[in-house]
């Protein structure tokens, strides 16, 4: 080509734009995330993959699932063993890991840099067989939320057993009705047959010395007196402090009637703090954050411990681009700004001392503890079960609380239950 004439300039210039489009095109990747939402979830994800585009130049699609971290789990199964080609990176609950993890890939490879700067728990709980199989994005222990001034105003102090916190709830709500606050209700919490109510009830079992359902050794301990008297005692909660219609509740349900102004105290996770400060709450500035109360005779608070992680399917087409949007999307930078913008609690350790964070967000330092505390639901020991283990223990709790049955009856059947599918082992 004669380079010299303007044509031959022309088309020399365009051979070499068409070269570098194609180079480009080869390497920028279109990948799809699927994610469930809670709270700001999905506007904090855009913006960070908005951030992550123009970084990478690679286009990232976001497709939102339910709120449920149980509807999800079954719709990702379903793709997962169809081994669909359309999504490339899920956002997976910690629970998971030990079930899905012959679908995802093998991630330690590729983040030997940072995997040190993780709590190592974490880690460890994304890790099957030695194979990492999900990148931590955050992780999660509940509070009990209180409203500092509705305390104050009767003079009471933030509970530290489940007793202390039913009389404080039914005495504030009966005074406050009185008064005229017709709306008002002590306790709201996560009631619906779902995993969220798994999470409510190990709590007030750990706390009333009722063991964790199956132990870490494989056992089912779950029917014994302690656990009965802990969901006998919150079956006495519905109606009473608690509204009849938080049988149905999730995490947002619970939240809606706290944010309204309509509740004392919420059982929920570190994302109500930083939203119910924001400026269109109703109780922004009047409450605080506590750890969930002691059960009778028991001798700890406990939490569940819960998070979210980032795993790459098998089957994605772009596994080199989903690998370093994992990367991104758990790291440093994008974990500060979830916990600044979302109270999300980081699993870098490093982050907990961030004087930003520190400032802006005081729940998030406050609760490191309450999460290196917590209390794993049993998916370790369980296995590829724990999903039909966790369905059939929400199903006898929902059950006592629902009235269908006490506490002793409800867990001597759901003993039985789960020694059938446990088969030889788990
Ligand atoms: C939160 C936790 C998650 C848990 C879910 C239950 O999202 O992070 O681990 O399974 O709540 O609703």
């Amino acid at each position: 080509m004669n380079t010299h004439t303007g044509l031959g300039r022309l088309l020399a210039a365009t051979a070499l734009i068409g070269a570098l489009v194609g180079a480009n095109a080869a390497r920028a990747a279109e990948l799809s995330v699927v994610s469930g939402a809670v709270g700001n979830d999905l506007a904090e994800m855009q913006q960070q993959l908005d951030r992550f585009a123009q970084q990478s130049g690679h286009t990232v699609k976001l497709v939102s699932m339910p709120a449920s971290t149980t509807d999800q789990f079954g719709q990702y199964r379903l793709w997962l063993s169809a081994g669909n080609q359309d999504i490339d990176v899920y956002r997976t609950d910690v629970i998971w890991a030990p079930q899905l993890a012959a679908h995802f890939i093998d991630l330690k490879p590729h983040v030997a840099e940072e995997i040190d700067k993780h709590f190592p728990a974490i880690i460890e709980s994304q890790t099957v067989d030695g194979k990492l199989v999900a990148m931590p994005m955050y992780t999660d222990a509940p509070a009990l939320y209180y409203r500092k001034d509705l305390l104050e105003k009767y003079g009471k102090q933030p509970p530290k057993t489940w007793e202390e916190m039913a009389a404080t709830a039914k005495e504030i709500q009966d005074k406050e009705r009185a008064e005229g606050n017709q709306q008002l209700w002590g306790f709201v919490f996560q009631g619906n047959a779902y995993e969220g109510l798994t999470c409510n009830a190990l709590e007030w079992v750990v706390s009333f010395g009722g063991g964790q359902i199956v132990e870490p050794d494989g056992t089912i301990s779950i029917s014994n007196p302690k656990a009965a008297k802990a969901l006998d005692t919150a079956h006495s909660w519905i109606n009473t402090i608690s509204p009849p219609g938080v049988l149905a509740y999730q995490e947002e349900d619970a939240r809606g009637v706290w944010q309204t102004g309509n509740a004392v105290f919420m059982r929920n996770w570190p994302y109500a703090y930083a939203l119910g400060n924001s400026d269109d709450s109703a109780v922004k500035g009047k409450f605080d954050a506590t750890t969930l109360p002691i059960g009778e005779g028991g001798e700890r608070s406990a939490a569940t411990l819960g998070g979210w992680n980032l795993a790459v399917s098998k089957y994605s087409r772009n596994q080199e681009a989903a690998i370093e949007l994992v990367k991104f999307l758990a790291s440093e930078e994008a974990q500060k700004f979830r916990a600044l913008t979302n109270s999300r609690l980081p699993t870098l350790v490093a982050l907990y001392d961030d004087p930003e964070i520190v400032e802006k967000q005081p729940i998030v330092p406050r609760w490191k503890e309450v999460f290196l505390n917590a209390v794993p639901r049993p998916s370790a020991p369980t296995k590829t079960k724990y999903n039909e283990v966790s369905s059939e223990f929400w199903t006898a709790v929902h059950n006592t609380l629902s009235g269908n049955g006490d506490g002793e009856s409800n867990l001597k059947r759901l003993a039985a239950r789960l020694k059938r599918l446990q088969g030889g082992e788990w």
